[in-house]
């Protein structure tokens, strides 16, 4: 028995999933894992047993199974969840919405149902920058309007709801929203990573595969925004920042805080520019790129406002874009194919 409880992580073998599952043992937590495998191997759940030196009860479960998921909670004793498992790609979210709304928002009724059933009423949602849709004003606080500009922002604004929903209804539900912005990076061991299938979509696993020789050069999405460089602007945080994000997070949980929201970002912006730059830094290699046109959808700068974590959960970014890089480079090298 871990002194501190119980956490099930869906989602677990995940990129957030499975740093968070680092820090979650290393505080002395116990972790169960749900994840369906859908996005992830289960080698990363055994790089995080090697890091740590404990152990994962892992259930390979699909969170749209509702029989499934509520196996799970008559096997193990949960005392609070933390629910990364979702479908994430926003392009792919316009082309096959359905399965968006199966995953994100059925798999999360049907997680929200069994949490009821078995009496747990905690739980931290990983939320996203998206649901600011495009920005108005920066940098964005957390009373900033909502809008969704895609089915995958949808899904994480509809949920958002759900859970709004749960904490009127029934106030004692304890509700930890976290709105991240853009996590990149790995653990500092470089045996977890973000690992993500065929071509990245976003782009520090693009760069990180540049510069591993596994790419030629990489598109950057236009140069002619209204910003500095004329390259896009994001608030990149260190997954290690974000997963502790997580803790402070559950242990606030623990204080019987009901409904929350925050964001989980550096308040720094960098543009695509400065992260090659960082990279090619790191790794001592040249990152060949080449300007293409603008991405559909992309906003010329999006940034945090990270004040509001700071203060109500005594949590703040400690690593900067020379980290992140680092770690990822570290990452890539010592895992050219993945897991
Ligand atoms: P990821 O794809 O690495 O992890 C998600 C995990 O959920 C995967 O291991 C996948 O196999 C699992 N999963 C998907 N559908 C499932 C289902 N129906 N049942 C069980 N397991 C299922 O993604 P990530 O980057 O670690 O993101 C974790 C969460 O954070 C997601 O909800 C994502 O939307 C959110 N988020 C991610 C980012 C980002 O840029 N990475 C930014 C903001 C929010
Ligand atoms: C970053 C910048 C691109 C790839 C996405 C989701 C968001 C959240 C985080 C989940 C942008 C530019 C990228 C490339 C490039 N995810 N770029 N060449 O779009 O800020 O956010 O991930 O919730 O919802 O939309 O991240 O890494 O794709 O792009 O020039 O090959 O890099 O235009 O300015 P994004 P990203």
């Amino acid at each position: 028995m871990g002194t501190k409880g119980t956490v099930l992580v869906t989602g677990g073998a995940g990129y957030i999933g499975s740093h968070t599952c680092v820090v979650l043992l290393e505080a002395g937590y116990d972790v169960v894992v749900v994840d369906n495998l859908s996005n992830a191997k289960s080698d990363s759940l055994s790089r995080v047993e090697q890091i740590t030196g404990k152990n994962i009860q892992f259930h390979l479960t699909d969170l749209r199974s509702t029989r499934a998921i509520k196996d799970v909670f008559r096997q193990e004793m949960i005392d609070a969840v933390i629910h990364f498992a979702g479908l994430k790609a926003v392009g792919e979210s316009v082309e096959i919405p359905l399965a968006y709304y199966q995953n994100n928002v059925g798999g999360t009724t049907n997680l929200l149902e069994a949490m009821l059933e078995f009496g747990c009423k905690n739980i931290v949602f990983s939320s996203s920058a998206t649901v600011y849709g495009d920005p108005q004003t920066l940098p964005l606080n957390e009373d900033c309007p909502l809008s969704a500009v895609n089915p995958y922002g949808r899904t994480k604004l509809y949920i958002e709801n759900m859970l709004v929903d749960l904490a009127v209804a029934n106030p004692a539900w304890n509700i930890s929203i976290l709105r991240y912005f853009n996590p990149v990076g790995a653990h500092e061991s470089g045996e977890i990573g973000e690992d993500p299938l065929g071509i990245p979509n976003n782009l520090m696993p693009y760069i990180s595969r540049v510069a591993v020789g596994g790419l030629k050069e990489l598109p950057v999405f236009g140069d002619d925004y209204d910003t500095p460089d004329g390259t896009c602007i994001r608030d990149y945080i260190h997954v290690l920042d974000l997963a502790r994000g997580h803790l402070h997070a559950l242990e606030k949980l623990e204080q019987d805080p009901g409904l929350m929201i925050h964001n989980l970002g550096t308040g720094q912006g960098y543009s695509v520019l400065n992260v090659i730059r960082a990279f090619e830094q790191a790794s001592s290699r040249a990152i060949p790129y080449r300007v293409t046109g603008r991405r559909a959808g992309d906003a010329p700068a999006v940034y945090s406002d990270p004040s509001k974590a700071e203060r109500d959960l005594a949590w703040k970014a400690q690593l900067g874009l020379e980290d992140m890089c680092r770690d990822a480079w570290r990452w890539q090298q010592k895992n050219p194919d993945g897991y």
